[in-house]
């Protein structure tokens, strides 16, 4: 069994999930896929709301990549119902977690419906206390990118760390403490690349939809037997 850090147990402020593993859990049961991300939704939900038990102030889930349009239109499609079904419910039932909604990610290549629906959402949630982060059609690169942009648009010709990140999609977040990675492999895949730079990575064989709050837990128990030193010694 590994120490803790022998440090105080602050609460983690921001968690940051790559929900990996939809698709195989899938294929070992014989399904389609898509059923795979029907029940990553519902992982998504158990973890949220133990996140919220536990009291993270901020939760960022990676949903769909700027790479994930590569996927079959099959899939892409049920993705996207699912988040469409999601949004709905959301709506419905805005004070069930008492998150406020983030989108990361260009919105403006998902058609009006979805698009309002996800604006609204943060509009209306905007008061909200913690943070819940959904990136959807997000790339790091692309968020730097996206920044830059911004910045240049607005006529700053020099800029700061702090100015940078304020341009960034996660403007309202702090930087996520721990990362974890689901389904085995160890990369970050053009996940948070900025934000991430003193992140805690933690990675599980599990699969996302078989991820609950007990690996959760196990993750944060691993978290605190880290000793973070932000490049000090
Ligand atoms: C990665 O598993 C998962 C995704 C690309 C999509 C994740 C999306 C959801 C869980 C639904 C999001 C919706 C809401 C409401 C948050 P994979 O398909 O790459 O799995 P594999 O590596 O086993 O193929």
């Amino acid at each position: 069994m590994k120490e803790s850090n022998g440090g105080e147990r602050r609460p983690i402020g921001h968690i940051a999930f790559i929900m990996d593993g939809n698709g195989r859990w899938a294929k070992q049961r014989g399904l389609p896929r898509e059923h795979g991300h029907r029940f990553g939704v519902k992982a998504f939900e158990r973890i949220l709301e133990h996140c919220r038990d536990l009291g993270i102030g901020t939760v960022t889930v990676y949903a769909f990549s700027t790479e994930n349009w590569k996927r079959p239109q099959k899939e892409v499609d049920a993705i996207m119902k699912l988040m469409d079904r999601y949004l709905a419910e959301c709506e419905k039932n805005m004070d069930r977690y008492r998150f406020r909604f983030v989108f990361l990610g260009d919105k403006s290549v998902f058609d009006t419906e979805r698009r309002q629906r996800m604006e609204r959402l943060e509009r209306t949630t905007a008061d909200h206390e913690r943070i819940l982060n959904i990136a959807f059609n997000y790339g790091g690169r692309d968020e730097i990118v996206h920044a830059c942009n911004r910045l240049i648009a607005a006529g700053v010709e020099c800029v700061d760390e702090a100015t940078f990140a304020s341009a960034l999609y996660t403007a309202s977040s702090a930087d996520p403490d721990l990362i974890i990675r689901t389904g085995g492999d160890l990369r970050i895949s053009n996940f948070l690349l900025w934000q991430a730079a003193y992140a805690e990575l933690y990675f599980t064989d599990k699969l996302w939809p078989d991820f609950g709050p007990d690996d959760l837990d196990e993750a944060i128990e691993d978290f605190y037997t880290r000793k973070r030193r932000y490049g000090g010694v």
